[in-house]
């Protein structure tokens, strides 16, 4: 998964990734398209979207409530005929790119592009500059369901996929809390409270995209409350997987500790410009573990593999990616494709493989940046 939402990356570099995963065997892409600071899917129903949604005035620096901004615009968005391009040379090489659209959270680019989409249609919002949980969430009117339906038409005449990947996550539910229309909608859904509204909105995306042949994708937040037809990422505990594993749910594990690749990459890490808190080190990603809790082996068929994610809040270039994402994801794939085997043969295979990066350019050991040490 890579982030090209809070910082754009143009399509050419999209297909160095491309090809960066293949030769490693990863066969899927999943590509975060829209999210608070930026939307970057065209969508000719709706231009805004990317004319307004795909640019922010700034950007916040450095740690979540930082208080200092760059001063720097930036932006950028895909055109459809760059992305089927994409889709083509992705597919050329064994690896399927799977969208995700954004809701009903983490959709400020959006609300700044058409306010009505939001829970205060008279309220002007910009393309946000900050990082973290935005309070700003989708309304909950026919009109913005069409809207959104429309989006996904459009991204599923793209994106050929079997998988679409509609967000879901960290979606707070106070506006939904104040706003006479979505409490009305509550009353008339018959839903037990604002918080219900969350799972039914999925559940009408869901249903969307199951009519149209696809099956949807979304981030777990506690792994029972997304609508049984969806495939589950799991991110924030591996309980979430095998919770909606047993339920009978298609599941990725994408658990934050082992597959954050925005998190430091080794305690000391010069890191400035990773995530700060925890470190993901190549134990720990190669450690992945997938074995099923004591109840869980008829559960174990429903895992489809594991995600490795590159957040890019702080991270501006390909050299960047490639240094946060290198070794890290080799150790990934090694682990999905091998099963939890030896951490020193892994290495001692990394060493020849090193050589390989090196060939392609990808800066893998050492920070493409200055670092104050
Ligand atoms: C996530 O990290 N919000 C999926």
């Amino acid at each position: 998964m890579l982030d090209v939402a809070r910082h754009f990356q143009p399509v050419a570099y999209l297909r160095r990734y491309v090809d960066l995963l293949a030769l490693h065997k990863l066969n899927v892409f999943h590509l975060h398209l829209t999210d608070d600071q930026g939307w970057r899917m065209p969508i000719a129903a709706h231009p805004r979207l990317t004319e307004i949604g795909g640019h922010r005035a700034e950007s916040m620096i450095g740690p979540s409530r930082s208080t200092r901004y760059d001063g720097t615009p930036h932006g950028g968005a895909y055109t459809a005929a760059e992305l089927r391009e994409l889709v083509a040379y992705a597919a050329a090489r064994g690896v399927t790119v799977v969208p995700e659209i954004e809701m009903p959270g983490h959709v400020r680019a959006a609300l700044a592009a058409y306010p009505e989409l939001g829970n205060d249609p008279g309220r002007t919002l910009d393309v946000w500059t900050r990082w973290g949980v935005c309070e700003n969430t989708l309304g909950v009117s026919d009109h913005v369901l069409d809207f959104f339906r429309t989006v996904l038409d459009e991204t599923m005449e793209i994106f050929p996929s079997a998988h679409v990947h509609i967000g879901g996550d960290e979606c707070p539910t106070t506006e939904w809390e104040r706003s006479p229309a979505a409490l009305d909608r509550v009353r008339r859904e018959g839903l037990a409270g604002p918080g219900a509204l969350h799972p039914w909105f999925m559940q009408q995306m869901t249903d969307h995209l199951v009519r149209a042949g696809r099956r949807p994708v979304a981030w777990a937040e506690t792994g029972t409350t997304l609508p049984e037809e969806c495939t589950v990422m799991s991110w924030r505990e591996p309980a979430h997987a095998w919770a909606a594993a047993r339920r009978g749910q298609h599941v990725v594990f994408a658990d934050h500790r082992a597959t954050y690749f925005d998190y430091a990459r080794e305690e000391g890490d010069p890191g400035l410009l990773a995530q700060s808190g925890l470190v993901v080190d190549l134990p720990a990603v190669h450690g992945l573990d997938l074995t099923p809790p004591g109840d869980g082996a008829a559960a174990a068929d429903r895992v489809l593999g594991a995600s490795g994610q590159l957040w890019t809040e702080l991270v501006a270039t390909p050299a960047h990616i490639e240094y946060l994402v290198y070794p890290r994801l080799c150790a990934l794939a090694d682990r999905i494709w091998g099963g939890a085997g030896d951490y020193a043969d892994f290495t001692a295979r990394l060493d020849g493989h090193r050589t390989r990066l090196d060939a392609l350019g990808v800066p893998h050991a050492r920070p493409p940046f200055a670092t104050a040490a």
